[in-house]
């Protein structure tokens, strides 16, 4: 079985030895800056370390794990356009250190970069891969409109919310595990449940990535801190306290929130205070928590020894209270 570590050292190597048509060199570069510059590479050890549950040779799955980690890093070039976001990873976004047409092209030629990838899966199960993976690719647009679409919703509701990041964050999570198992020989039921896992921890995984943009150490997440909040975000904190405030408490969120012309730094404190009185951190963690918990619950259905779902159970784990 392979460590965690051990499959993000196989994901990174194969990332590196990415070939490119290097016609255009500046098309290129920001696409190997961005993939060199860190990040979890969550998407594909998931993708790796579910393989690894039905088999020992998880060779056939590296590039198509690869692409799913290209395709996630293609979805940030673009929404960090989208989110007028200038740093990640602790380094310059690509619109903020090159511009941002530079980011638009780099970003779609990553898109078919991740195709290629995913297109290396064996020819035994490549049409069912290929399906999952671009209807998750669907998918994540989908949810990316749904945001932009609730910045300008004075109330959006909690199942709303839920459905949104359901489909711009989880169903990649979802999908990564899904595939490595399909190309690890799983059965249908049991790739069909390590979905069901997948998607359950993507759902805690924005909660959590929410929160931080709220609460996180900036160093540390890499990510400015407040960007949600200065763009009017429908996150779970927000959804929450505009559930959970009333009277001269709503009326001041309505009004923070309401395209006044507010200095950001001085939003981003007022309305972190109504939080705190809301105790909106604790609620928003805990909902976090118990979607991870559901998360478990489908892995445990899964039809493998329990021996060699260790890893995967331990990712799960190491999720609960990150901080980056
Ligand atoms: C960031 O994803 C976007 C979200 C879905 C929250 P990650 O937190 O996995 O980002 P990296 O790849 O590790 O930087
Ligand atoms: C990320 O949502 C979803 C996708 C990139 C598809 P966010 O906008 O919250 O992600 P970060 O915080 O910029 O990483
Ligand atoms: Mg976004
Ligand atoms: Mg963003
Ligand atoms: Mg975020």
């Amino acid at each position: 079985m392979y460590t965690h570590s051990d499959l993000k050292e196989v994901v990174d190597r194969a990332l590196v030895n990415l070939s490119y048509n290097t016609e255009a060199p500046k098309l290129i570069d920001p696409v190997k800056y961005v993939l060199s510059k860190g990040g979890k590479r969550l998407r594909p050890v998931m993708a790796l370390m579910s393989c690894n549950l039905f088999t020992d040779k998880i060779d056939d799955a590296i590039l198509p794990a690869a692409g799913l980690e290209v395709f996630h890093n293609f979805t940030l070039v673009h929404d960090d356009i989208m989110d007028k976001a200038p740093v990640r990873r602790g380094l310059p976004t690509v619109h903020n250190k090159w511009n941002e047409n530079q980011a638009i092209l780099s970003g779609d030629v990553m898109a078919f970069i991740a195709n290629e990838c995913i297109l290396q899966a064996p020819s035994s199960c490549l049409l069912r891969v290929f399906r999952v993976f671009n209807k998750a690719a669907v998918e994540v647009c989908v949810g990316q409109q749904l945001d932009m679409d609730f910045e300008k919703a004075a109330i959006v509701r909690e199942c709303e919310y839920l459905r949104m990041i359901e489909l711009k964050t989880a169903v990649l999570l979802a999908s990564s595990v899904k595939i490595g198992a399909i190309i690890g020989g799983a059965e249908e039921k049991d790739s069909d449940l390590l979905y069901e896992f997948g998607k359950n921890l993507g759902l805690a995984f924005q909660i959590q990535d929410d929160m931080l943009d709220v609460w996180g150490d900036v160093k540390v997440f890499g990510k400015t801190s407040g960007g949600d909040i200065v763009a009017n975000k429908k996150t779970l904190p927000l959804v929450k306290a505009l559930e959970l405030a009333k009277g001269s408490k709503l009326k001041e969120l309505q009004k923070l929130i309401s395209g006044s012309t507010i200095n950001p730094d001085e939003k981003i404190s007022r309305v972190k205070a109504i939080f705190e009185e809301l105790d909106i951190k604790d609620i928003t963690e805990i909902l976090a928590y118990d979607y991870i918990n559901k998360a478990f619950g489908f892995l445990q259905k899964v039809n493998v020894d329990e021996s060699r779902k260790k890893e995967m159970t331990n990712l799960a784990i190491s999720l609960i209270g990150r901080k980056q």
